[in-house]
């Protein structure tokens, strides 16, 4: 008999939470991790602590600019970047330690080390104890995904590094160069100017936030260039360099900008190396992300794989309903996930959430649709507590009016954008949604106007 029914490799969010389930499902199961924490990357080095800096440079922003306007008078205000640190630490260590304990509530084995497929349905695993084997009837590859870089960009850990370094950097760079204004880019970038660094993001392309719905991307350039981040556009990045305790950034047909903090977000790389995938017979496209089937099967007998390592949007709310699916069809007999209906948020203040087609991909597809949008301006309760930007958005069908796409740009949008989530799970229309009552003063509020804005009666704009 194989040691276990199901030996997961990696322990992000698609694979502990995957080996969760299996558990839940009665199966003897296994989690390989390299790392001392649980967690993977949106633990360690990702979701979790860049939202803890969010959180706190938001609130040194409010205290230095917004309290004084609404008659609290603060004086004396710093930034302690040491403590600012420790807190995001201490959030971290708390969150791992609770993975931690629901592996041993659901009495799932943790292997320490760096597995690597032998074929066969054997790992073997590379740990302090030396090297060892394990047989399963099942392998679910969970190996997740690394920060990628450009030619000519010389990564030195320190002054030019990726998003694990600008979550640590131990002073607050005076200028702060970021390559990318991807979903990393813009949310590190507006952390480090809430702290004080003057910030210039470097875009290759003549827009923000690719993929994302132009209108909405239009409206976060706008808002940040306010709030006094600098923005190159149609700017490639040819090289990056440490210098003589500054940095040099290179940039076809420009100058050179120096600088003394550089952070190279320019997307991430599926972590494929060492794990032994030739050997098993496990076959990778040609960006390096392992194939699979819609069941997440891979090219091997035994072997499936989820999240950032199987490619599409690389977030961990994917590789987790990837995960319980997965092992859900295998222990269960039924699992799904519905790709249509995957949110994405950035993190900014204010924050930009999406759900659904943008308007350019309705257009490309030839899809008729009518279009909602209701300011934040014109919401009691965004006005009241002293955020007036941004707008939602709602897409619906022309003739359907089944909601198509959602899209918000403002204060609490992550949150909001799951009422939208759900809503279209559910095959909702614009009326629908418009149908709902909405407890009054909320953000929400705005969402419903935006629903009502589809037909043109919007109550308050
Ligand atoms: P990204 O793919 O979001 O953005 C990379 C940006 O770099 C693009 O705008 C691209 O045009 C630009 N770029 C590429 N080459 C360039 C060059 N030579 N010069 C200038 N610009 C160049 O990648 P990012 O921000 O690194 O994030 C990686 C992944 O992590 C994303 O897929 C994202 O989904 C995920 N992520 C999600 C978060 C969230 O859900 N809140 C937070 C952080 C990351």
């Amino acid at each position: 008999m194989a040691d276990f029914d199901l030996i997961v490799i990696g322990a992000g969010p698609g694979g502990y939470v995957a080996a969760i389930r299996a558990a839940q499902l009665g199966q003897r199961v296994a989690c390989v991790e390299k790392e001392s924490m649980l967690g993977g990357t949106c633990l360690r080095v990702g979701c979790i602590p860049s939202k803890a800096l969010l959180e706190s440079s938001h609130l040194l922003e409010e205290a230095l600019q917004g309290f004084g306007g609404r008659g609290i008078e603060l004086s004396g205000v710093s930034l302690n970047l040491g403590q600012v640190m420790q807190h995001k630490n201490r959030v971290v260590q708390t969150l791992g330690g609770g993975i931690d304990a629901l592996f041993k509530k659901n009495k799932i084995n943790r292997l320490f080390g760096h597995a690597k497929l032998l074929g066969g349905g054997k790992v073997a695993v590379a740990g302090k104890e030396g090297p060892q084997e394990f047989s399963a009837k099942h392998i679910l590859v969970a190996t997740g995904s690394q920060p990628s870089t450009l030619p000519g960009i010389e990564l030195d850990g320190n002054r030019i590094g990726t998003s694990t370094e600008a979550l640590a950097f131990d002073e607050v760079p005076q200028h702060l160069v970021v390559i990318g204004a991807g979903y990393i880019g813009l949310e590190m970038g507006t952390v480090w100017r809430r702290f004080g660094a003057k910030v210039t993001v470097l875009e290759y392309l003549d827009r923000i936030l690719p993929g994302m719905d132009g209108e909405t991307a239009a409206e976060a350039l706008k808002l940040f260039k306010k709030q006094g981040l600098e923005f190159r556009l149609g700017a490639k990045v040819t090289a990056a360099r440490a210098q003589r305790g500054g940095c040099v950034v290179e940039i076809e047909g420009a100058e050179p900008l120096k600088c003394d903090r550089v952070l190279v977000s320019v997307g991430r790389r599926p972590n494929t190396a060492e794990l032994g995938l030739d050997k098993a017979g496990v076959e990778v496209d040609a960006r390096g992300f392992i194939k699979v089937t819609s069941d997440f099967t891979t090219s091997a007998d035994g072997v499936y794989a989820i999240g950032d390592v199987i490619g599409g949007p690389m977030l961990a709310h994917k590789a987790e309903e990837e995960g319980i699916a997965c092992v859900e069809r295998l222990y269960s007999g039924y699992g799904h996930v519905n790709y249509a209906v995957i949110p994405g948020v950035v993190y900014t203040e204010p924050e930009i959430a999406t759900v659904g087609y943008s308007e350019e991909q309705l257009k490309e597809q030839g899809t008729e649709y009518k279009k909602g949008v209701f300011p934040f301006m014109a919401n009691g309760r965004s006005r009241a507590s002293g955020h007036g930007e941004g707008m939602v958005k709602v897409l619906a069908h022309a003739q359907t009016d089944r909601i198509l796409g959602v899209h918000i740009i403002g204060t609490n949008a992550g949150e909001l954008i799951a009422e939208a989530a759900v809503a279209m799970e559910f095959g909702a229309s614009s009326e629908d949604l418009a149908r709902c009552c909405h407890a009054h003063p909320t953000l929400a509020e705005a969402l419903k106007e935006a629903a009502l804005a589809v037909e043109k009666r919007a109550i308050h704009f």
